[in-house]
C-alpha cells in the first residue's frame, strides 16, 4: 500500500484534533511532522493543544511552532467556537510534550527541500506558515506534490457571509498559495459542512472504547454546543479531517477543477475564497474543490481510525 507522506499544518481547534487523530494512525498515511500556526486561538494556545493531543494519544510525531500572526492583518481568533483555551472540552493530564526547537517554517523549507517532491501539505488553519514558507524559499513551490486544505467556501463564509475562517484569519497568506501554482484541493464549507456530527455518532465513537473515542466525545460535545449557541445547529461539522479522509479514501467526495482567486481587495468580501464554479472567466484552474461527501462512508472511516488506537 503506497503510503502518502503528509505534514499536517493545523490551529488545534476541535476538528483540527481529529484530523490528527486520523493521520497518526491510518496505515495509508505517512505523518512526517504537525506544525501549529495561529488561527483558533493565539499560537500559545494552539500549540498547547497540539501537544496535549499529541501526547494523550502518544503520537510519535515532531511538532512545531509556526507563525503567531498573520503576515498583514491583524489577527482575528475563533474563541466563540473553539473556547478560551482553543480546545475547551477535554481534560488533559500535565503536558510534559515538547515542541521541536526548530520554527515551523524552516522545517517546512527544509524538509520539502531534502524531499523527493512526495510530500503533500495538509493546511487545515490560517495558511500563515506555508505562504511564508513559499516567501522566504519560493523554491519549495517545485518541490510540494500537492496542497489539500480545509478552507474557504464558493458559497457563504462562516465569519462574514464572504469569507470561511482560515482564509478570512490569513486572506495574504492564502492569495501567496492559491496563486502559486502548487496542485491545489480545496475543502471548503460547501463539503465539510456535509459531514456534520451528531449525537449518535458521538456515541457511536465512544462506544469504541478506547482513550480515542473518549476524546472525540469530549472533543464533539463541547462542539455541538457551541455550534447550537452559535449558528442554532443541532450538530457539528468537523470541516478539517475531511482533508485526511480525502487522502485516505478519495472515492468518498466528488471534486471539480475550477480556478480560485482569494479577494484580498480590504472590502466586504475581504477573505473570500472566490471560486469560478461556472468557468466565467476563462481562466486554467489552479485546484479541484470539494462538491459532495459519501456521510455514511467518512464516518465509517473516522470509526476505523479511532478503532486503531491501542491503549
Ligand atoms: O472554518 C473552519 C475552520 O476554521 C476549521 O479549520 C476550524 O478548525 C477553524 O480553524
Ligand atoms: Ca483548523
Amino acid at each position: 500500500m503506497e503510503k502518502r507522506k503528509i505534514i499536517l499544518d493545523c490551529d488545534p481547534g476541535h476538528d483540527d484534533a481529529i484530523a490528527m487523530m486520523m493521520a497518526a494512525r491510518h496505515p495509508k498515511i505517512d505523518l512526517l511532522g504537525i506544525t501549529i500556526v495561529a488561527g483558533n486561538q493565539t499560537l500559545d494556545k494552539t500549540l498547547t493543544n497540539g501537544l496535549n493531543v499529541c501526547q494523550h494519544l502518544d503520537i510519535q510525531v515532531p511538532v512545531y511552532a509556526g507563525m503567531s500572526v498573520p503576515m498583514l492583518r491583524q489577527q482575528v481568533v475563533a474563541d466563540d467556537i473553539h473556547g478560551e483555551t482553543g480546545l475547551d472540552g477535554p481534560v488533559f493530564a500535565p503536558l510534559v510534550r515538547e515542541a521541536e526547537n526548530k520554527h515551523a517554517v524552516a522545517y517546512l523549507i527544509e524538509t520539502l527541500m531534502a524531499s523527493d517532491g512526495d510530500i503533500v501539505l495538509v493546511p487545515v488553519g490560517p495558511l500563515s506558515n506555508i505562504g511564508m514558507a513559499m516567501r522566504m524559499e519560493p523554491r519549495i513551490v517545485g518541490k510540494i506534490k500537492e496542497i489539500v486544505l480545509m478552507g474557504g467556501a464558493y458559497g457563504l463564509g462562516n465569519v462574514t457571509p464572504a469569507a470561511e475562517f482560515n482564509i478570512f484569519a490569513d486572506p495574504e497568506a492564502a492569495h501567496i498559495v492559491f496563486a502559486s501554482g502548487v496542485p491545489l484541493v480545496m475543502m471548503g464549507l460547501d463539503l465539510t459542512n456535509q459531514t456534520v456530527c451528531t449525537p449518535d455518532i458521538i456515541e457511536r465513537m465512544e462506544n469504541v472504547g478506547n482513550r480515542a473515542g473518549k476524546l472525540f466525545g469530549d472533543i464533539m460535545r463541547f462542539t455541538l454546543k457551541t455550534q447550537h449557541e452559535v449558528y442554532g445547529l443541532e450538530g457539528g461539522p468537523v470541516h478539517d479531517a475531511t482533508c485526511v479522509a480525502y487522502l485516505i479514501e478519495p472515492d468518498i467526495f466528488t471534486l471539480q477543477e475550477m480556478f480560485t482567486e482569494i479577494d484580498i481587495t480590504g472590502g466586504p468580501s475581504y477573505g473570500r475564497t472566490v471560486c469560478d464554479y461556472y468557468g466565467n472567466l476563462g481562466k486554467p484552474a489552479n485546484g479541484k474543490v470539494g462538491i459532495t461527501l459519501n456521510r455514511d462512508r467518512f464516518w465509517d472511516l473516522v470509526e476505523r481510525c479511532v478503532s486503531l488506537y491501542r491503549d
